[in-house]
């Protein structure tokens, strides 16, 4: 019998990429998607970490990253043994851990968060008189203790990515726009770029920002997050002016590497069961991994349903 084979896609993924899949979508569509998916094989064009999650989320499926090199800085810059014992420290906290982590890490946390909910989550936390530490994005972490005024410790990695996005290269870049401009951002990004964002939310919260913009059409866009969505949001808005934010004086450019490796070549040598088969994380690794990730995808589904 044939397989069922379901591709999916992040957006910082290559436009050509993108056509290949079944869904393409932010971090937490996607693990949507794959918990949901009737598929034998789940084909994930994105980065390990998703690919862990879409296979704790539907164990049954066989799940396929294409090339077994696309990690994540904010997982590589993690020591999960070192992560336990910094969570010690803090036993009376909630430990929220964004879902670029490895599974180990999903592990030993207490919710997983993505950059959609990351905002309502922890408000719900600190509703409830509860104290949190955040993992691992230092980022993402300290804009919310600006923004909200927390008090999180928080895990010290980064996006090598995001992280790039420059304060004095931005003030340069609106300087020579002499209209209207804005700037959305990912919070991932470092936190004075983020306190200058017209917007601040996920790959598909800036998207969907971008489709809804209404106004001055010859307004610049600033966009600071990987090129990969600047493909769906030109699509979406052929008329705007949409623009990468710079990393550094005269450069707007900025890939993820891990992102990239999903080549034409990778993703179909996947569709035909070839690439890194996440098949060696343990049933108990799995189930305690499944239990912070679900929390989030209840909690969700009120939210965003
Ligand atoms: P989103 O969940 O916003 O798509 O983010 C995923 C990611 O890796 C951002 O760098
Ligand atoms: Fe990880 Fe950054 Fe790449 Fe997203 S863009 S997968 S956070 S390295």
């Amino acid at each position: 019998m044939t397989k069922r084979v379901v591709t999916l896609a992040h957006y910082y993924t290559q436009p050509e990429i993108q056509q290949m899949a079944d869904k393409v979508g932010d971090s937490l569509e996607l693990s949507l998607y794959a918990k949901e998916a009737q598929a034998d094989i789940i084909v994930f064009a994105g980065v390990r970490f998703m690919a862990e999650t879409a296979k704790i989320l539907n164990p049954e499926a066989t799940v396929i990253l294409p090339d077994a090199g696309s990690t994540c800085s904010l997982v590589t810059q993690t020591d999960v043994a070192e992560l336990t014992q910094w969570r010690k420290r803090y036993p009376d906290h909630v430990h929220v851990s964004y879902i670029n982590s490895s599974a180990e890490h999903k592990a030993v946390s207490d919710w997983i968060v993505t950059s959609r909910n990351v905002d309502d989550i922890i408000a719900h936390l600190y509703a409830e008189g509860k104290q949190v530490i955040f993992s691992p994005d230092r980022n993402m972490g300290g804009y919310l203790n600006d923004l909200y005024g927390y008090d999180m410790p928080l895990w010290s990695a980064v996006c090598e990515v995001h992280d790039k996005f420059n304060e004095a290269a931005l003030a340069e870049a609106f300087e020579a726009v002499p209209g209207e401009k804005y700037l959305i951002a990912h919070p991932e990004s470092p936190l004075p770029v983020l306190k200058k964002a017209d917007y601040v939310g996920s790959t598909s919260g800036m998207l969907n920002w971008v489709k809804a913009y209404q106004g001055d059409a010859k307004a610049v866009i600033f966009v600071a997050t990987e090129d990969g969505i600047l493909y769906n949001m030109g699509l979406a808005r052929p008329d705007l002016d949409l623009r990468q934010a710079p990393i550094y004086a005269g450069c707007q450019c900025n890939s993820c590497p891990y992102m990239k490796m999903n080549t034409i070549e990778a993703v179909k040598r996947a569709q035909q069961g070839e690439g890194l088969v996440i098949d060696y994380l343990s049933p108990e690794q799995m189930d305690a991994a499944r239990v912070p990730i679900e929390r989030m995808l209840e909690f969700s589904k009120r939210y965003y349903a």
